[in-house]
C-alpha cells in the first residue's frame, strides 16, 4: 500500500498514555477497515502486554531480533515475528532484550536507520503503522522517528507534562548532544585529520569546544545545518539523516544553553554552551 503513513508515538516523559494512543488509535483504524501495525518499539513491552501477550520475554521473534537480522545483512521474511491480534490489528512486539540491543546498535552501521529499513520493507502490506516509544531518546526511538513520517507525542493537561525537557539538566542527553556533534567530527573529517576538545568554563556557563580540520560547511549552509532531515551538499556520499545537530541543538537549548557553530574550508568548530547547574 503505497499511501501507508508511518507514525512514531513519543515523549520522553512516561506515563502520558502513548500506550493507550497506540492501542485506541490502532484499533479504531482496524474498526475503518485499514491495514494497521503496531510496532512496540519499548523494551517493557507495555504494549505487546496491552494487547494480551503476557509473557513476552518468552516470544521468539521481536523487535530486536528482526532489527539485529538487519544489522547482520540477512535476509529477513517481512511478515516474520508479527502476531494477529482478535481486534483486526497485527503487532510486532517487542520485550527485554531491546535494551540490550540498544547497546549493541550504538556500533552499527547506519545505526539510525536499522528499523526505517524494516518499515519500507513491511509498509506495503499496511495502511498505516504505528510505533509506540520508550519514554526516552536513545537509539531506537532516534530509529523511529527517522522511521517515521509524522509524529504524535501524547501529553497530559498536567502542570509539568510539558515541562520535563525544559527543566532537565539531565547526564545521558547531554552526552547525546555531545556525541552527535563529535560523531559529525569524525565523519566530516578525511582519515588523518584531527578532532579537538576543548572546556573553558565561565561563571554561569561550560564551554565545549569541538574542532576538526576536516571538509568544512560552506557559510550559506551554516544557518541550516541545524535544521531537522538537513543534510549538506558535500555530505552527498556519507551515512546519515540530517537529525543529529537538529537534536543537538534541541537539546541544549531545552537546558538553557546553546550551540554555534564556526567554519571555512579549514575546518569546523562547534562551541555548546551547557548552562552550568547551580544547587541551591
Ligand atoms: N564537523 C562537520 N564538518 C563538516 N560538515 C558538517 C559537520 N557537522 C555537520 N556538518 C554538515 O551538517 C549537516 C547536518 O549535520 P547532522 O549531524 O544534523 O546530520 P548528518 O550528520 O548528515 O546525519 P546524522 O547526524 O543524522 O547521522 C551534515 O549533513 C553536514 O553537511
Ligand atoms: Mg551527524
Amino acid at each position: 500500500m503505497s499511501n501507508c503513513k508511518v507514525i512514531a508515538l513519543t515523549n520522553q516523559k512516561g506515563g502520558v498514555g502513548k500506550t493507550t494512543t497506540a492501542v485506541n488509535l490502532g484499533v479504531g483504524l482496524a474498526k475503518q477497515g485499514k491495514k494497521v501495525l503496531l510496532i512496540d518499539a519499548d523494551a517493557q513491552a507495555n504494549l505487546t502486554m496491552a494487547l494480551g501477550y503476557n509473557r513476552p520475554d518468552d516470544i521468539p521473534i521481536t523487535l530486536s531480533t528482526v532489527m539485529q537480522s538487519i544489522i547482520d545483512d540477512k535476509s529477513f521474511d517481512a511478515s516474520g515475528g508479527i502476531l494477529h491480534h482478535g481486534e483486526g490489528i497485527d503487532l510486532l512486539p517487542s520485550n527485554i532484550e531491546l535494551s540490550g540491543f540498544e547497546v549493541r546498535l550504538i556500533n552499527a552501521m547506519s545505526r539510525e536507520r536499522v528499523l526505517k529499513t524494516y518499515v519500507n520493507e513491511v509498509r506495503k502490506n499496511y495502511d498505516y503503522v504505528l510505533i509506540d516509544c520508550m519514554p526516552s531518546l536513545g537509539m531506537i526511538t532516534i530509529n523511529a522517528l527517522a522511521a517515521a513520517d509524522s509524529v504524535i507525542i501524547p501529553t497530559q493537561p498536567h502542570y509539568l507534562s510539558g515541562q520535563t525537557f525544559e527543566a532537565l539538566l539531565d547526564f545521558n542527553w547531554t552526552a547525546e548532544a555531545v556525541t552527535n556533534v563529535l560523531d559529525n567530527a569524525v565523519k566530516y573529517t578525511p582519515s588523518g585529520g584531527v578532532v579537538d576538545l576543548k572546556i573553558t568554563e565561565y561563571p554561569s556557563y561550560l564551554r565545549l569546544d569541538v574542532s576538526d580540520n576536516g571538509i568544512g560547511i560552506p557559510e550559506e549552509e551554516q544557518a541550516k545545518i541545524f535544521g531537522r532531515f538537513y543534510r549538506g551538499k558535500q555530505s552527498a556520499g556519507v551515512d546519515g539523516v540530517g537529525i543529529g545537530l537538529y537534536l543537538t541543538r534541541d537539546i541544549v537549548n531545552k537546558q538553557n544553553g546553546y550551540i554555534k557553530v564556526a567554519s571555512d574550508e579549514k575546518g569546523t568548530t562547534f562551541s555548546l554552551f551547557l548552562k552550568k547547574f547551580r544547587e541551591q
